[in-house]
């Protein structure tokens, strides 16, 4: 049986740092508060003339070049992302476009937070598969660009940036399982309310922003990545405290304490970036991987848990060995 392995990893966050301090000039808010109730302390944010596409190319050089394969080699890209550049071309026909790669399937899906998850999953089947035998899955977003900055309930959330990984064919997991779950009945709960299908109209009140009912989409987060975490290990035959890595989801450090005292992980084996890159949605999972792989912390062999939960609301889980 054929298997699939992340190869390498890598990101990118545009230069500008915006922190909490200067949030309290923009909105009625603290540095204190933010702090307290998400555990964000600055986020990135994407210059004027930088795109979703930008940040992406900038992580999957990077990704590439840890993996060493070059352009010729990638014959699959995946992207996940909330905020592309266009309606179409999609993300992927843009990156490969942009990376010179030659004709192979390429495509941007939406998942919003899971978005990077979901595209794990995917990838995963078609390398284990025989279908592809070297993908390049990103995580990319420019958050800011549909955030309301007058709004602080969101605005002090989000922030910008890309992850990638190159996913490759092996003997031995590699990616181990990948569970995915989505329920559109909580579509009301977390949304961007405009698209090219529904269009803003003169009689529309609501901003064309994201909206959030941050307190209820709070407490389904901790019940369904509780969840996910519980179906990861019962379908892998695995105990609490046999994960080496917890890498979340980087929405609430109050969320993510939640799921580390479920998996009866200690905190020092969660990677977090939260502080410093806020919610990157699909971003933020890839980012906090290729922090700890660059770090040291994580090491070939050891056993990572990746999760992630947002608007739809989608959720996933990915299960393997480093
Ligand atoms: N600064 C200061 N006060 C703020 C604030 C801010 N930036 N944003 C909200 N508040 C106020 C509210 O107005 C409210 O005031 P009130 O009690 O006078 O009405 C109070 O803080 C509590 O608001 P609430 O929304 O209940 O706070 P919370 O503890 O739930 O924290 C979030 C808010 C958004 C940080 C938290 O709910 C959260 O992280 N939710 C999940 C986010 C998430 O995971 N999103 C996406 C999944 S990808």
């Amino acid at each position: 049986m054929r298997y699939s392995r992340i190869a390498g990893t890598g990101r990118y966050l545009p230069e500008r740092v915006l922190t909490n301090t200067e949030l309290e000039v923009m909105v009625d808010t603290s540095d204190e508060w933010i702090r307290a109730r998400t555990g964000i302390e600055r986020r990135h944010i994407a210059a004027e003339d930088q795109t979703t596409l930008d940040l992406a190319e900038q992580a999957a050089r990077q990704a590439m070049t840890a993996a060493g394969v070059g352009p010729a080699d990638i014959d699959f890209i995946v992207v996940g992302t909330t905020t592309p550049d266009v309606v179409f071309p999609n993300l992927g026909c843009l990156l490969q476009e942009r990376l010179g790669v030659a004709a192979c399937p390429a495509f941007a899906l939406e998942a919003a937070c899971s978005g990077f998850i979901y595209a794990l999953g995917i990838a995963d089947r078609f390398v284990s598969g025989g279908m592809a035998r070297c993908a390049l899955v990103v995580g990319a977003e420019t958050l800011s660009r549909i955030t309301d900055w007058t709004d602080r309930s969101t605005c002090v959330i989000f922030g910008d940036g890309a992850g990638a990984v190159i996913v490759q064919p092996a003997d031995e997991p590699g990616i181990i399982s990948a569970h995915l779950a989505a329920d559109g009945r909580y579509k009301d709960l977390l949304y961007f309310p405009y698209g090219p299908s529904r269009r803003r109209r003169p009689e529309d009140t609501e901003t064309a922003a994201i909206h959030m009912r941050g307190n209820e989409v709070f407490k389904v987060a901790v019940k369904t990545l509780e969840s996910i975490v519980d179906t990861t290990l019962a379908a892998n035959n695995l105990e609490r405290g046999q994960i080496d890595w917890l890498i979340p989801h980087q929405a609430n450090i109050r969320i993510i304490q939640a799921t580390a005292r479920r998996l009866d992980m200690p905190m020092d084996k969660v990677v977090l970036t939260l502080m410093d890159h806020g919610n990157t949605s699909a971003a933020s999972v890839p980012m906090a991987l290729d922090v700890a792989v660059r770090d040291g912390r994580i090491k070939r062999g050891d056993l990572l848990l990746l999760e992630a939960f947002g608007g739809g609301f989608t959720w996933g889980s990915v299960l393997l060995r480093y």
